[in-house]
């Protein structure tokens, strides 16, 4: 870990509170600080959010710490989450909405809580009569239409684990994650609109097919209309589903009782190796953890409208679109598209349109919307209390702008870090019970302990200035049981710097979350970004050595390593730089093929802009590749130390070879 020379409080304009607005203290589910002291009864006080599900049989035991890190929550206790997502709010909020969709094209649905329990049924034993069962891992491959939360929660029903895979990645992407599961049953969609194109969605799932060693037993197709869009082609392992929902019309499917402890779903993130993680969680512990912080964060009552603009193919849309909302009997809105289509003023215009009063986002839609400026939300008439943003360090003038331009300076904005791993919320001001200051996330929720610590594991104190390695010491209910599959890469990744692997004292395990941080005086956490080789592009989380292997792939590159550039509205972008074999031209073309592999190997989304051909790559004599150097490269900082280099010499000359291209 890099000290920080200048201590960052310094280096901040003046630090700066914001005060909650009375108004929305007044209104707030929380404003009783005792709440702290209550949860941090460890591990009782996490039953408040245990208590705020229906069990069909209640936990034996709060929290089983005897065999570290598996940890296990709420044991004894069996649930369903579909049952606690729709069939126990039909008494009193049958007619209430859950989702209303909005179409990029302007068509919308509505789904009340009852509609959502018909077809949520309907699909369940449509999964049935496919041959799902109890325990299997049913992959998803579904953007952002109704039909991917109904999916999910048809799963839950059955107790089958759902693996969604963000629409936005590839075929071979897709093909990995359904063979690392080893999942028999994919769900898709022929297609769906971005930026006024039908996309042809369905053609990944065929191509990841080709590429899977072992094929699925059957592919269901959703349509995006009535009725399949005629460039779909289908093929014998093709079911379509409005075809099976006209079997099961009106049919339900009494929901499973799982326990507490049994897999709800696998969400794939990227760590440091090439290969994606099955981030995997339970049932109990994960939902009652989204269900207390979508309450007491996010500050949901049944009269809002809550609009969490990301996607439910990444872990935000999982746990606070889904999930914790549902759990909630909350009112949201989905967005099927893009935010300037067809005009740049249309989240906006939704906002309005279904009066949304709770809205969550990620700075990088935020730098988006600023540089597009205040006259596209002008013309509508919003009026947000509570804003939130998640995914990325928000900059103090990117938060203020939110709060100025989007909240009219009467709203909260609360900044809220987690992770794929964490389920929920774990760092964030509850909007009620702090003052907020921007650049800065607040400080860890209810029954949850963070530290920071240094590389020998020392704990650097509040207000010290340096930064280090964010951790989590003590468990909660929201976090991973395991990856998927790779109980040693589970210890690898998140336990072995800091914790004393041989003792089976809970207290002895430490969570390392990868990313730096500094802790200001007031007891504040800001989040630097990530020090493992892990960015952040747009909010989506990718690993370098994953694009790296991609890249190593094209037939002319012999080697290549990927650092992270910030980017003004992305956050960071991926930078390629490649050594090519030794009869390869370097030119614009295989720079081109560069950037169309990760395309076509990840998504578009993670597209290189600038590839690099350099002689040769900063390796360290041990053979590790020092991407530090070449994010400082990207980043046109100074180098830092470059004594453990096989070659020292190496970083000056790729740095004169990115200069002179
Ligand atoms: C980053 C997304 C700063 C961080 C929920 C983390 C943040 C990674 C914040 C997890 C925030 C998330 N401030 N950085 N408020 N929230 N991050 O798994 O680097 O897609 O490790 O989960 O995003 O990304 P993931």
């Amino acid at each position: 870990m890099t000290d920080d020379p200048v201590p960052i409080e310094t280096r901040l304009s003046e630090p700066e509170y914001y005060r909650p607005p009375p108004s929305f203290v007044g209104q707030a589910n929380v404003t009783d600080p005792t709440v702290f002291d209550e949860f941090d009864q460890f591990p009782e006080g996490f039953e408040a959010y245990a208590e705020r599900l229906d069990w069909d049989e209640r936990w034996d035991t709060v929290f089983d710490g005897s065999d570290p890190p598996y940890f296990r929550w709420f044991t004894g206790g069996r649930l369903n989450a579909a049952h606690n997502c729709v069939d126990r709010h039909l008494e009193e909020y049958a007619e209430k909405t859950a989702f209303v969709w909005e179409g990029e094209p302007g068509d919308c649905r509505r789904l009340a809580y009852q509609d959502l329990y018909r077809e949520v049924n309907e699909f369940a034993a449509a999964l049935r009569a496919v041959g799902v069962e109890e325990g299997d891992v049913v992959t998803l491959h579904l953007p952002m239409v109704p039909a991917l939360p109904i999916s999910m929660l048809a799963c839950a029903r059955l107790g089958a684990v759902h693996s969604e895979v963000f629409g936005g990645f590839s075929a071979p992407a897709l093909a990995d994650r359904i063979a690392d599961a080893d999942s028999r049953h994919l769900i898709t969609i022929d297609g769906y609109y971005r930026r006024g194109e039908f996309l042809q969605h369905k053609r990944k799932a065929d191509d990841a097919r080709e590429q899977l060693d072992d094929d699925v037993d059957a592919v269901l197709v959703w349509t995006r209309e009535d009725d399949l869009h005629p460039a779909t082609e289908l093929t014998e392992r093709d079911v379509l589903v409005g075809d099976l929902l006209a079997v099961h019309r009106g049919d339900s499917v009494d929901p499973v009782p799982r326990a507490s402890t049994d897999p709800l779903f696998l969400m794939y993130t990227s760590g440091t190796t090439g290969k994606p993680k099955g981030a995997q969680h339970g049932t109990g512990g994960y939902l009652s953890y989204v269900t207390g912080t979508t309450h007491s964060l996010f500050d949901i009552h049944p009269t809002d409208t809550y609009w969490c603009f990301a996607d439910i193919g990444w872990i935000t849309g999982h746990s606070y679109i889904v999930y914790g909302p549902l759990a909630n009997a909350a009112s949201s809105v989905l967005y099927e598209g893009a935010p300037d289509h067809p005009h740049r003023g249309r989240v906006w215009e939704i906002a309005e349109k279904y009066g949304v009063d709770i809205f969550h986002t990620s700075p990088t839609a935020i730098r988006l919307f600023m540089r597009w400026g205040e006259s596209h939300l002008e013309p509508y008439d919003f009026d947000f209390k509570h804003l939130t943003s998640v995914g990325e360090p928000i900059q103090p003038e990117v938060w203020r702008w939110y709060y100025d331009h989007v909240g009219g300076g009467d709203s909260v904005v609360i900044d809220t870090w987690w992770q794929t791993e964490t389920g929920g919320v774990v760092l964030s001001n509850l909007p009620a019970l702090a003052d907020m200051k921007p650049g800065y996330v607040g400080r860890p929720m209810p029954g949850i302990s963070a530290a920071i610590l240094d590389d020998d594991g020392a704990e650097l104190e509040a207000g010290s200035g340096q930064a280090g390695y964010l951790v989590l010491d003590r468990p909660w209910p929201g976090m991973l049981q395991t990856l998927q599959g790779d109980d040693e890469r589970y210890i690898e990744e998140y336990w072995a710097d800091f914790s004393d692997l041989d003792s089976d004292d809970w207290r002895d395990w430490v969570y390392k979350a990868g990313d730096s941080a500094v802790e200001a005086a007031d007891g504040y956490f800001r989040v630097l970004g990530r020090i493992d080789d892990v960015m952040n592009v747009a909010g989506h989380r990718l690993g370098s050595m994953e694009l790296e292997s991609v890249i190593v792939e094209v037939p002319d590159v012999a080697e290549a390593a990927v650092a992270a550039r910030d980017h003004p509205e992305k956050g960071q972008v991926p930078d390629a730089y490649v050594v090519l074999r030794e009869d390869a031209e370097a030119g614009a073309e295989v720079r081109e093929a560069v950037r169309e592999a990760v395309a076509t190997d990840i998504g578009k989304f993670a597209r290189p802009d600038h590839v690099t051909v350099v002689d040769s790559l900063p390796y360290t004599r041990s053979g590790k590749i020092m991407r530090r150097l070449l994010g400082e490269i990207s980043n046109e900082r100074p180098l830092s130390d470059t004594t453990t280099l096989e070659d020292p010499a190496v970083p000056e000359r790729i740095r004169e070879q990115v200069s002179g291209e």
